[in-house]
């Protein structure tokens, strides 16, 4: 389970998207999940498979904060224990648990821990600008055709902005193109920052890699903020799913989201084509492709997928 991507918190869905008595079915590297909120409206999760007959638990429905399955109807609470066996009250219940998974509400989004038991050992970090009450969070999806850590290398790249984003985001560097860039990484327990300077003088705006799976870019704005929050979690080996957040601190009013949420996925729909064609569609290991000094921010998160993530995987416990 979770291959190459074990024993992390990650960014699922929006907040929005899983409602009341409803059941998602979302796949993480590779692993299938049904998600469902409890009586407390808050988030649970366990593997995509019940303990009777495999039958997909995402199909089924919640019975008072529980999941039911869709096809002998037993039920589970949010650790996954088995609370009822239709036609069976002697049933030896506690051996009929179906496999929980960590899972959190925050900043706007379902959160999940790629590793099993309902308990975690950590919990999920944002940058403060998530959290902060009087900063408005709105967020989209969007599915790409590749694997997470090309996405995840996109977000973390300044110097395509030029090229790829010429009429957008990267427009003001434009006529910079034939300068020398350098990139300055700063290490932080949950990451690293990245700032870039031009002709030796550091640049307005900075980017955040969070570890396992996200990027905050600060668009600078005297007195306020906008922070675009992008997380890349893996479906499969080859689909991705955005998660595109945008947390401001001005234009809070509900109706003004539209806007937030379209120029994230006109920005998103830019990179799209040109990072699905990217090959192959998993990153190689640094030497396989040839690399420049301004590949700095990537190729450090090369080298941490390459050391941390790769090969991970959680181990079913025996039947
Ligand atoms: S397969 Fe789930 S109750 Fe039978
Ligand atoms: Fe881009």
């Amino acid at each position: 389970m979770f291959r190459d991507f074990a024993n992390v918190w990650t960014p699922v869905a929006l907040t929005a998207q899983l409602r009341a008595n409803d059941v998602m079915r979302i796949r993480v590297a590779g692993t299938a999940l049904a998600v469902f909120r409890d009586t407390h409206g808050t988030p649970a999760a366990v593997l995509d498979r019940c303990p009777h007959r495999g039958a997909a638990l995402s199909l089924g429905s919640v019975r008072d904060g529980c999941l039911q399955c869709p096809y002998h109807g037993w039920r589970f609470d949010r650790n996954g224990q088995c609370v009822q066996v239709p036609w069976n009250p002697d049933a030896k219940r506690a051996a009929l648990h179906a496999l929980a998974i960590p899972a959190r509400e925050l900043s706007g989004q379902i959160w999940i821990r790629t590793s099993l038991g309902p308990e975690a050992p950590d919990a999920p970090t944002v940058h403060e600008s998530l959290l902060d009450p009087k900063t408005r969070l709105t967020g989209i999806e969007t599915i790409w055709h590749t694997h997470w850590t090309r996405a995840m290398e996109n977000m973390l790249d300044w110097p395509h902005l030029a090229f790829v984003h010429r009429g957008s985001i990267g427009k003001d560097l434009v006529p910079f193109s034939a300068e020398r860039m350098d990139t300055l990484i700063e290490e932080h327990e949950w990451g690293w920052r990245v700032r870039t300077a031009l002709r030796g003088a550091v640049r307005p705006g900075m980017l955040d890699f969070r570890r396992p799976n996200q990027m905050n870019l600060h668009i600078p704005m005297r007195g306020r903020h906008l922070t675009l929050a992008v997380a890349c979690v893996p479906l499969d080996e080859h689909r991705t799913r955005l998660l595109l957040m945008a947390a401001r601190s001005f234009a809070r009013a509900a109706i003004f989201d539209w806007f937030f949420n379209r120029t994230n996925r006109r920005i998103a729909d830019e990179d799209r084509n040109i990072v699905e064609s990217s090959d192959p569609p998993q990153i190689p290991a640094a030497s396989a492709e040839r690399s420049v000094r301004t590949d700095k921010a990537t190729l450090r998160f090369r080298s941490y997928y390459f050391s941390e993530l790769h090969g991970s995987l959680c181990r079913l416990p025996p039947a």
